[in-house]
C-alpha cells in the first residue's frame, strides 16, 4: 500500500456490468477532469455524455461500417490483417452504460504567430507544433477523468482507435462547437471483473535518464 494507490488503481476497463452510472457521479468525474492543468488555463475541452443505449450501439455500428469500408482499401492481405486485428477493441464501448466523447478545441501555440511573422520554415513551425500543447491539455483531462472514475469504483478505457470514424460519429451525435473535434472516446461503467490489472510497464531505467 502506498499513498499513490489512487494512481495504481486505474486500469483500462473493457467489460462492464449492466449497471447504471448516475449522472451525479459522471458530473463529479468530469469536474475532476476539468481540474487538470491546461496551457494558459484555456480549458479547451468539452465532454459529451451519451447514456442512451441505442445511440451508443449506433455509434459502434458507425465504427464497424467505416472499418469495413477502410479494410476494403487494403492493397494486400498483410495491410488488411494489421488493420482488422484490433477490430473488436474499436467498438468495446458498445457494452458500457455511459460513453463520454471528449472534444478538443483550438489552442494557440505560444510563438506560432512570431515564427510566422519571421517567415519561419515549415520545419521550424512543425517542430513548434509537434508537442501539440492543446492536445496535451486534453490528455491531462482524460487521465484525471479516468483516475476519478477508478477511485469512485468505476472503470473506463481511453480510446482513440475509433477515430477513423470521428467525423461520422460527430455528425450522428450532432454536437457542434466552433473549432472543436472529437479526440477520444471513454466508455465508463462498473468493471465486470473484480481482479483488475494492467499490462507490464517498461523498467524505469529504460524510460528515465538522469543528467548529473
Ligand atoms: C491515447 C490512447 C489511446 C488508446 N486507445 C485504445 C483503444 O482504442 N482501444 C483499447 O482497447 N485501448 C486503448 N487504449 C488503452 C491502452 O491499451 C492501455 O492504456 C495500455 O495498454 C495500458 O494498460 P492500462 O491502461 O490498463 O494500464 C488507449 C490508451 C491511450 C492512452
Amino acid at each position: 500500500m502506498s499513498n499513490l494507490d489512487f494512481i495504481y488503481k486505474r486500469h483500462s476497463i473493457r467489460k462492464f456490468k449492466n449497471q447504471d452510472v448516475p449522472i451525479e457521479d459522471i458530473k463529479e468525474m468530469i469536474k475532476a477532469a476539468t481540474y487538470a492543468p491546461s496551457g494558459k488555463n484555456l480549458q479547451n475541452w468539452h465532454f459529451v455524455v451519451v447514456k442512451n443505449k441505442e445511440k451508443i450501439e449506433e455509434m459502434a455500428k458507425i465504427v464497424e461500417r467505416k472499418s469495413d469500408e477502410l479494410a476494403s482499401y487494403a492493397t494486400d492481405e498483410e495491410m488488411k490483417k494489421s488493420f482488422t486485428k484490433y477490430r473488436k477493441y474499436q467498438t468495446l464501448f458498445r457494452n458500457a452504460p455511459v460513453v463520454i466523447l471528449i472534444f478538443a478545441g483550438p489552442y494557440p501555440s505560444t510563438g506560432l504567430e512570431i515564427l510566422k511573422a519571421k517567415g519561419a520554415s515549415s520545419e521550424e513551425i512543425h517542430n513548434l507544433l509537434r508537442p501539440s500543447p492543446g492536445i496535451q491539455n486534453i490528455g491531462a483531462a482524460i487521465e484525471n477523468l479516468l483516475l476519478a472514475a477508478a477511485n469512485m469504483g468505476y472503470g473506463g478505457c481511453w480510446m482513440t482507435s475509433p477515430n477513423f470514424a470521428s467525423k461520422e460519429i460527430q455528425d450522428y451525435i450532432g454536437f457542434k462547437k466552433e473549432g472543436y473535434f472529437l479526440a477520444a472516446i471513454t466508455p465508463i461503467g462498473v468493471p465486470e471483473e473484480s481482479e483488475l490489472k494492467s499490462p507490464p510497464r517498461k523498467p524505469i531505467e529504460e524510460v528515465m535518464t538522469i543528467i548529473e
